[in-house]
């Protein structure tokens, strides 16, 4: 029997932003995933992020598959009169994960560094594991301040978050530019901008930070993530419009997990 021949476990992320429509579609596609996902549950990690509503179905399809759960948001406060809003703490127990950061929540909703820090923390606190996104825009990007932009946004969360969480964090460094665009970042420039995360984590959590995955998204799919996930400062992917496709996501298992099972050089 092969074993991954990596530290970190490589992640696989679906982002299913407010997608599909339907119940039974999210349920549907959640059955699929799964069901591809089953022979490499060693060498890859699976979790996916339906939209609220769909949450407690796609639960129930994924039941013994070994394919995880997260929500795409949360508020930082436990409970009160925050109208439209859902906590942290009321997710835990309904799923195990939580994206906070996601540059459409950044952009389109105006969440600052700090109010994604304290989600992160709000996530972390109510015992779920995080993503949290960074990314530069692209007027940043062709300023060459990738790194300086992304270094500052990952060390307002740090500054709000615990060592001792440290294997519960994932961040995913996703280029605003590249997101949904297919543009996606040359994989030497993504390589370049996780180790600079990977550096911020060492400062922040020292040796802890060797158990924090970096992810990149933007843009992967089936022809592109082994030439993200082969890169040693990647441990897996962020995915957007190919999480939707049943066929394509499924490719992008295989293909992960098929990194994941070389043997170490
Ligand atoms: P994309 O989205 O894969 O469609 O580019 C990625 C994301 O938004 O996380």
């Amino acid at each position: 029997m092969l074993t991954p021949n990596r530290a970190r476990r490589p992640l696989l992320a679906a982002n299913w932003k407010m997608n599909p429509l339907a119940a039974a579609d999210a349920v549907e596609l959640a059955r699929r995933v799964s069901h591809a996902a089953r022979e490499h549950d060693s060498f890859v990690e699976v979790a996916l992020f339906p939209p609220f509503p769909w949450l407690l179905p796609v639960r129930d399809a994924l039941k013994g598959t070994g394919v995880e759960l997260g929500a795409q948001d949360c508020f930082w406060e436990r409970a009160g009169a925050f109208t439209g809003e859902v906590s942290a703490a009321m997710l835990t127990g309904w799923c195990g994960w939580m994206i906070v950061g996601h540059s459409e929540r950044r952009i389109i909703f105006g969440e600052t560094d700090e109010q994604v820090a304290r989600k992160a923390a709000a996530a972390m606190e109510a015992g779920l594991r995080v993503i949290v996104a960074v990314g530069e825009r692209e007027d940043q990007f062709v300023a060459g301040h990738t790194e300086q932009v992304v270094s500052g946004q990952v060390d307002v969360v740090l500054r709000q978050l615990a060592a001792s969480g440290a294997d519960r964090l994932v961040i995913a460094y996703e280029p605003v530019w590249a997101i949904g665009t297919g543009r996606n970042a040359d994989p030497p420039l993504a390589d370049r901008t996780m180790r600079a995360v990977r550096q911020r984590l060492e400062l922040g959590f020292g040796a802890r930070a060797a158990v924090v995955r970096v992810l990149y998204g933007g843009s992967v799919n089936a022809a592109n993530v082994t030439s993200y996930v082969e890169l040693d400062a990647c441990d897996g992917s962020l995915v957007g419009g190919a999480s939707l496709k049943a066929e394509e996501f499924s490719s992008m298992i295989e293909a992960v997990a098929a990194v994941s099972r070389r043997p170490a050089t």
